[in-house]
């Protein structure tokens, strides 16, 4: 069985000082960190610094960038294109619904990161709310075979989780869909609720904002996913 899926997703946080405490905290967890498919994602500015970081001292922790160009490299300020974060990503997290909301991502510009991270070894993440965007998906790429993360809207940052048989339900509705799909759940995990997520027959991991920046807080979920 593959291992359970544990993201960090730093969004729009974090200084060089931040991301330095926190790999050191889990340079000592190393056992903890190799039952789990570990990934962290941190802005864009700290993906060097974790990656000399990891090199050097071989923590069992991947990187994962939080969005990607929807163009290949070429004249496009600000945009950091998907042959730039393979350098130093397994994985991009795409359509976050924060990006969706505020940001202008729509289903036809993840169907374009995911064409571009494909042309590299960069493995999409790709975040999906409701059922229609998963049929977007499916429409747009066939038969999707990587990783979404279930993220109801109610649930992102709100304390409020869904709850684990529903979330298990919307992942058996994505499987239907998408039979190849990896489904792991956002919204409001923490060390107490995890488990209750992993334990679902069609939940594969889980992907957590709020409580991964603290390395305290995330290392306690590390401790209760099992
Ligand atoms: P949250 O965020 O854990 O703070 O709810 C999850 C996400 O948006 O990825």
């Amino acid at each position: 069985m593959e291992k359970p899926i544990i993201i960090a997703n730093w969004k729009e946080y974090g200084t060089s000082n931040d991301i330095r405490q926190w790999l050191i905290t889990f340079e000592h967890e190393q056992q903890l960190l190799s039952s789990y498919n570990t990934i962290l994602c941190p802005p864009f500015t700290l993906l060097s610094l974790a990656r000399e970081f990891i090199n050097q001292t071989g923590i069992a922790i991947t990187l994962g960038a939080q969005n990607v160009s929807r163009f290949g490299e070429g004249k496009y300020t600000g945009e950091v294109s998907a042959h730039m974060i393979a350098e130093f990503t397994s994985y991009a997290i795409i359509g976050h619904s924060e990006r969706r909301r505020d940001l202008g991502e729509t289903d036809a510009t993840v169907g374009k990161k995911i064409k571009l991270l494909k042309e590299t070894t960069v493995s999409p993440v790709v975040c999906v709310s409701d059922i229609s965007q998963v049929i977007a998906l499916k429409n747009i790429i066939g038969d999707y075979s990587d990783v979404i993360a279930y993220e109801p809207l109610f649930a992102i940052g709100s304390g409020n989780p869904d709850s684990p048989n529903n979330a298990n339900a919307m992942a058996s509705n994505i499987k239907q869909q998408l039979p190849n799909a990896t489904i792991i759940y956002g919204g409001s995990v923490d060390s107490k609720n995890v488990s209750s997520f992993l334990s679902q027959t069609n939940i594969s991991g889980t992907l957590v904002g709020n409580r991964s920046l603290d390395p305290n807080f995330f290392l306690e979920i590390l401790k209760h996913a099992h």
